[in-house]
């Protein structure tokens, strides 16, 4: 027995996690489920109808059952192709004295099937194994108008410069291999389920995005028409020379901000601060401090808070990134940025 959130599950714990598992849990994903339950607490939506396409082991729509707010449920519908996922969900339901009704339905399709079948959800999760690029034109296809799109990607070699020729078949784009390359590649990512929306006339706005552990998250909100799909298209371009990629924000900021306060994980609380910090400065990119001293041959490194007061004090804005240690996101330009580095250290 497992204890997630409020949720309690029988799940069969494995030491290394793998899609050869009889049904799928990860516990390493807590964060990705806590950062989904949060998300979906602090929009000012009820009556969600929620497809969990890749719904695994369940875990995640209990815990939305269980851990979201009154009245923000209107239906649940769970899926997984597996025969042992859909009976551990049914099984997961029962501990958790959750019953099958109307509402809340587990079904057994491939999960383009399971969507296109639909009549559309206002929460779709795209949890797979690897790439979300089979699901995404279904989910793209299913999202309602003002409906929120999660998505999660596990093949992060492709989309941080590991595999070049992968990342252009798959996402459309070249990546980059350095210390940019999490952001870069979450951007990539972006920008790629963003041409699936432009397709059906669908604006695909990031709301909260991150990169950890081994994989990249995005919850995209998604609101209707052409002109608005257009601007989201005119935010694509290069970065360096990696891309197209998307240029526009990665986070709504007052969502970010009613997250870090309302979060009471404690293990949560650091990431969710420096997302915070970083989503009010909107610049692509960051300096990684050790790396420009090398390039700049600068022997002595300030430390990191110091030269981000510094920063401020001049007038510009300054925070860590949660994409890399040791780094500085800012909006002042890179020659300024040593400059203080060389004064500082
Ligand atoms: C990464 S796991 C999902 C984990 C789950 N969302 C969670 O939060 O614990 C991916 C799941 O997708 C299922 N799956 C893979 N391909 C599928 C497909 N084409 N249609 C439906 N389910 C599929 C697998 O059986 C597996 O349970």
């Amino acid at each position: 027995m497992i204890k997630e959130g409020k949720a309690v599950l029988d799940v069969k714990t494995e030491k290394i996690v793998s899609k050869k598992m009889d049904v799928f849990y990860n516990p390493v994903m807590k964060f990705n489920r806590d950062i989904s339950v949060l998300l979906l607490n602090c929009i000012d939506k009820r009556n969600l109808q929620i497809g969990l396409p890749l719904a695994g082991s369940g875990i995640r729509g209990v815990r939305f059952l269980l851990e979201l707010r009154k009245g923000k449920i209107k239906s649940i519908r769970f899926n997984d192709y597996d025969k042992k996922a859909v009976n551990s969900i049914k099984k997961n339901l029962k501990l958790n004295k959750i019953k099958l009704n109307k509402k809340i339905i587990v079904e057994n399709k491939d999960a383009n099937l399971f969507l296109l079948e639909s009549h559309g959800f206002d929460y779709i999760d795209i949890d797979p194994f690897g790439s979300p690029n089979p699901y995404l034109d279904s989910s793209v296809r299913r999202i309602s108008r003002e409906g929120i799109l999660a998505v999660t990607a596990t093949d992060t070699a492709a989309l941080t410069g590991t595999y070049i020729k992968t990342c252009l078949r798959k996402y459309w784009a070249v990546p980059l291999k350095n210390e940019l390359m999490h952001e870069i590649g979450l951007r990539i990512l972006i920008r790629k389920i963003q041409l699936i929306g432009a397709q059906y006339e669908k604006a695909l706005i990031p709301i909260f995005s991150y990169f950890k552990d081994h994989y990249f998250r995005v919850f995209f909100r998604c609101e209707k028409g052409r002109k608005k799909a257009d601007s989201v298209l005119e935010q694509h371009g290069m970065f360096d020379n990696a891309g197209p990629l998307w240029l526009g924000g990665l986070w709504d900021k007052r969502l970010v901000n009613l997250m870090e306060k309302k979060n009471d994980i404690e293990e949560n609380k650091k990431i969710l601060r420096i997302i915070k910090e970083e989503s009010r400065i909107d610049v692509v990119g960051f300096y990684d401090i050790t790396k420009l001293a090398k390039k700049y041959k600068i022997k002595v490194l300030p430390k990191q808070d110091e030269l981000i007061a510094k920063i401020k004090k001049k007038g510009f804005k300054a925070s860590p990134t949660h994409f890399r240690e040791n780094s500085v996101r800012s909006d002042v330009k890179e020659k300024e940025f040593v400059g203080l580095v060389k004064v500082m250290g």
